[in-house]
């Protein structure tokens, strides 16, 4: 089973394929499917700067047409951080379509390391109503 240590060289990794020569910064994502896989994604520019995709939000987009939805732990990213990386509102919005509020979010601190948290803490209103619908 992989640990959130490897689901972040993952992300890691997987950033170096960005398309990103607009901001030139680097992001990947990895998640770790309940079935024990991960998929990653990565950040894709435009020349139109409002069509970029995040890495984040390409993972996913990823998952779901590969037919995995079942999200265990998030993983973000970047070689380029030079300070904390957590992804942004609207990813934090398609996160909480598809993954429960306690599944794990670690993200890039900008200095080799990461930051351990959660759905609900990156997006604790949606995260509340989905508690009670359950
Ligand atoms: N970016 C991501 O892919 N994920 C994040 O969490 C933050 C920002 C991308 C968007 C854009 O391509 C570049 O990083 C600079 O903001």
């Amino acid at each position: 089973m992989m640990d959130s240590s490897e689901l972040m060289q993952k992300a890691r990794e997987a950033a170096l394929a960005a398309y990103a020569p607009y901001s030139k910064f680097r992001v990947g994502a990895a998640l770790l499917m309940s079935d024990g896989s991960v998929i990653t994604g990565v950040n894709i520019e435009n020349r139109s700067y409002g069509l970029s995709n995040c890495a984040e939000r390409t993972a996913f987009f990823t998952a779901l047409t590969m037919g995995k939805r079942d999200v265990s732990a998030i993983a973000v990213a970047s070689p380029d951080a030079w300070e904390p990386l957590p992804p942004c509102g609207a990813c934090r919005q398609v996160i909480s379509e598809f993954c429960s509020p306690q599944t794990p979010i670690y993200y890039d601190d900008g200095r080799g390391g990461y930051i351990n948290s959660s759905v609900e803490e990156l997006y604790p209103v949606n995260s509340l109503m989905d508690m009670m619908n359950r």
